[in-house]
């Protein structure tokens, strides 16, 4: 029998970490060694769930949780937190899974030299669900041969960054295969420059915040006379998440430095 990859998971009593958590006390290679949340420090994360499996510790920060040795942090608080406990965990030297929504391509890039100095792997996905994956692969393919698009992410109302990791990671992974070639330039915009959204890794994104929606990602392609639209929505369970984040769980320490989308483990 192998010895089960130790998990710190923080953000572990959230909506999508309690499902992650709860998914894990149902698999024999992952064990939840500590876990991250405020309001529960100083119980059970079983006791806080009702899930006498997860008998592990709940701290109030990162700092705290890492003191326990594990394998691997997995990061699903919030965007302004989310930073700081990748880069002390990478400093503990354990590798992370970051599902936190909210980093910034500049964030990145200092998480990418922090785990390459320390030789470890992060994987960071926007979105866990095999639909966004697919998603980003048949954009991919269609940004090889249409120069123009634009991505709208629509969420509930609540939701306090914009735009969602799914947005920022499909228009990084597009800006790899070509830069968009809108025909009337964007500083050349007549009226409100805002109105044609935020340019994210050089792309246009729209992004819509209202009730009634849940997580919606759609890009849509423009051709003359022709157009496609590759769009994924989420149902209100975080379930779609739970099988991409134990799969990441399972393959981070294969890689060496910062890999954006599941999709780099997808195949190996
Ligand atoms: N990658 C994906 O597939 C995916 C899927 C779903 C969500 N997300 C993203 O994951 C993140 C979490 O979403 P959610 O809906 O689960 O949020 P949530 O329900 O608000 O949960 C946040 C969790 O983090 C803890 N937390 C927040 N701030 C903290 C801090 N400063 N220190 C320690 N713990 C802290 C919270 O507990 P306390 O408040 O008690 O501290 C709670 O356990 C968001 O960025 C969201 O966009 C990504």
């Amino acid at each position: 029998m192998t010895t089960p990859i130790r998990v710190c998971l923080a953000g572990a009593t959230g909506w999508a970490g309690s499902e992650l958590a709860r998914a894990i006390a149902a698999t024999s290679d992952i064990s939840l060694v500590a876990a991250v949340a405020r309001r529960a420090a100083g119980r059970t994360l079983g006791d806080a769930l009702g899930e006498p499996r997860l008998t592990c510790p709940v701290f109030a920060s990162a700092a705290e949780a890492l003191a326990h040795p594990c394998d691997v942090f997995v990061e699903y608080t919030k965007p302004d937190t989310a930073k700081k406990n990748i880069l002390a965990a990478l400093e503990r030297g354990t590798h992370v899974v970051v599902g936190t929504s909210g980093l910034t391509d500049a964030d990145y890039a200092e998480v990418d030299a922090a785990a390459r100095a320390r030789q470890r792997g992060v994987l960071a996905c926007g979105n866990f669900a095999l639909t966004v994956v697919l998603l980003q692969r048949f954009a991919e393919m269609a940004a090889k041969l249409i120069p123009q698009w634009e991505i709208i992410d629509y969420a509930h109302d609540d939701k306090v960054d914009a735009p969602s990791g799914t947005a920022r990671e499909l228009a990084s992974r597009l800006s790899k295969v070509r830069a968009p070639e809108p025909t009337v330039p964007i500083d050349q915009t007549v009226g409100p420059r805002e109105t044609r959204g935020a340019t994210v890794s050089g792309s246009q994104v729209h992004s819509i915040r209202l009730p009634g929606f849940v997580i919606s990602a759609e890009v849509i392609f423009g051709m003359p006379d022709q157009k496609l639209t590759i769009r994924h929505d989420s149902g209100s369970s975080a379930r779609p998440y739970v099988d991409g984040a134990l799969l990441a769980i399972r393959k981070v320490s294969g890689l060496v430095g910062l890999h954006r989308g599941l999709d780099s483990v997808l195949d190996s």
